[in-house]
């Protein structure tokens, strides 16, 4: 940690943080806190007022997140009846280490009001469930194109014998941006049934219409 802080000091970090990426062991996974120990936290660093110490802080944070063990500040202790946040670990990090890169103070806490902005509120739309402060932990919605997906979904009740159906990440994907859990998804050319299928595994209602009866039956 000490050697962080110099890093810091000789203004290399941008080094720092591709070691500390590469180093986490466990870069993928989600980080449960006690929700309003972190926000406090946050606020507490948000009020700093030199660039240095509000760096530091954010290393110690940044140790906490890396390993509970080291976490002297009760954010990663749960307690049962408290509120928690689920945070996925490499995004968080991400964003840590974006402040750790600020060059001004100004840049640092319009960082932090972002992280604490995210952490606090749910931000929906009316037309889907995807809340937008916290975008990039969505790494289920697809925005390159649905034609150059390496291959089909072939999990589950997916099995791929109607010669006409559809790649299933196809109503996958307009569901999640288009629908909110509970939702009816009506698909007027059923087919084998790709669509109630993914209805089924994202909570929507599904309806169907199949003007073959043979394929509707099946
Ligand atoms: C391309 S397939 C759809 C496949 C489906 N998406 C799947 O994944 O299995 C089109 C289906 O629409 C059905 N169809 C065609 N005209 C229809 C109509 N007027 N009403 C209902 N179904 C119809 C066909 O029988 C065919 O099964």
């Amino acid at each position: 940690m000490r050697k962080e802080i110099e890093s810091i000091k000789t203004n290399n970090t941008e080094q720092l943080t591709l070691k500390n990426l590469e180093a986490l062991p466990m870069n993928r996974r989600s980080v449960i806190l006690n929700k309003e120990k972190f926000i406090q936290t946050l606020v507490e660093i948000s009020m700093l007022q030199d660039l240095t110490s509000l760096k530091s802080r954010i290393i110690v944070l940044k140790d906490i997140i890396t390993n509970h063990k080291n976490d002297k500040e009760g954010i990663s202790n749960i307690d049962v009846n408290g509120d928690t946040v689920s945070l996925r670990r490499d995004v968080l990090i991400s964003e840590l280490n974006q402040i750790l890169e600020s060059q001004t103070l100004e840049r640092a806490k319009y960082y932090l009001k972002r992280l604490k902005n995210g952490v606090q509120k749910v931000k929906t739309s009316k037309v889907n469930d995807i809340n937008l402060s916290r975008w990039k932990e969505y790494d289920e919605i697809i925005t390159d194109s649905l034609w150059i997906l390496d291959k089909r979904d072939t999990s589950g009740a997916h099995l791929g014998w109607y010669w006409g159906n559809f790649i299933p990440q196809i109503p996958h994907q307009m569901m999640l941006r288009y629908t909110k859990k509970g939702d009816w998804f009506i698909d007027t050319f059923l087919g084998s049934g790709t669509t109630l299928i993914e209805c089924k595994r994202l909570g929507r209602n599904g309806i169907g219409i199949e003007l073959n009866q043979e394929v509707a039956q099946k």
